[in-house]
């Protein structure tokens, strides 16, 4: 419906920081999203509704226009590809970088490296652009592990405090990216709800500008 928006959010770390944004832009979920079991959840403005997804999900959402609009990891549209999708809006919220990182004093092999990553496409296009051979092996979770048992050379993966980093033996080698929570709006929507969309995007920026 034309007078209707729908954004997709992730529960996890993007979810907090982006709820205090919605609200100065005077979107408050109607009911409380730490306790609700739903997907759709109405909120106190009469024409939006949020959609709660897998934070790797939110681009298909946005993409296919599922939901109008999304808030997504750069991490996770460098991963996805955003050619299909505007973002308009830099949230400064979730920062981290993605980075590559291997054992504490380590050289990186010289020759093919073995690399566990759930950024699979980032991780190819990076070391083919820096000229390394790679073997990428993916992984979904716990990349740190990895180098400990011998599964891989390296990883790549987001780093903020570089704590899980330093508790596995492993340190920060190359910068991939820096990364921050993104605000992203499906193409199609962005001329159909022009006006909401608009209002929207304008809302979080200046939201985002005072609490710089
Ligand atoms: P899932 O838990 O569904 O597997 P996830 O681990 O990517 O996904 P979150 O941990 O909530 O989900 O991270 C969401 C986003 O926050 C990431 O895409 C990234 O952009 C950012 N992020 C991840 N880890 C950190 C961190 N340690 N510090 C700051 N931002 C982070
Ligand atoms: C993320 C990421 C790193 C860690 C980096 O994990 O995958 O492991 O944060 O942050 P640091 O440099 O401050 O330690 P998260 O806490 O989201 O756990 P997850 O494995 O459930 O994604
Ligand atoms: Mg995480």
């Amino acid at each position: 419906m034309k007078n209707q928006l729908t954004i997709a959010l992730s529960k996890g770390r993007i979810l907090d920081e982006t709820l205090p944004l919605l609200k100065a832009a005077g979107i408050e979920p109607a009911e409380d999203l730490k306790k609700s079991r739903k997907l759709i959840i109405p909120t106190h403005h009469p024409h939006i509704n949020l959609l709660i997804v897998r934070t790797t999900d939110v681009p298909t959402y946005v993409e296919y226009g599922a939901a109008d609009a999304g808030v997504s990891g750069k991490d996770v549209l460098l991963e996805h590809g955003t050619q299909s999708l505007y973002e308009p809006l830099d949230l400064k919220i979730a920062q981290c970088r993605l980075m590559t990182a291997g054992p504490v004093g380590g050289k990186p092999q010289s020759r093919r490296r073995r690399v566990a990553t759930k950024f699979v496409n980032i991780a190819k296009r990076f070391y083919a652009t820096q000229g390394y051979q790679a073997e990428i092996i993916k992984l979904y979770g716990s990349m740190e592990l990895a180098p400990l048992v011998g599964l891989a050379d390296e990883i790549v993966d987001v780093v903020d405090t570089g704590n899980t980093l330093r508790a596995n033996g492993l340190e920060p080698r190359e910068l991939i990216a820096h990364v921050s929570a993104r605000l992203v709006i499906n193409k199609a929507a962005m001329k159909i709800k022009h006006k909401l969309l608009q209002n929207l995007i304008q809302d979080l920026e200046s939201a985002v500008n005072k609490r710089e």
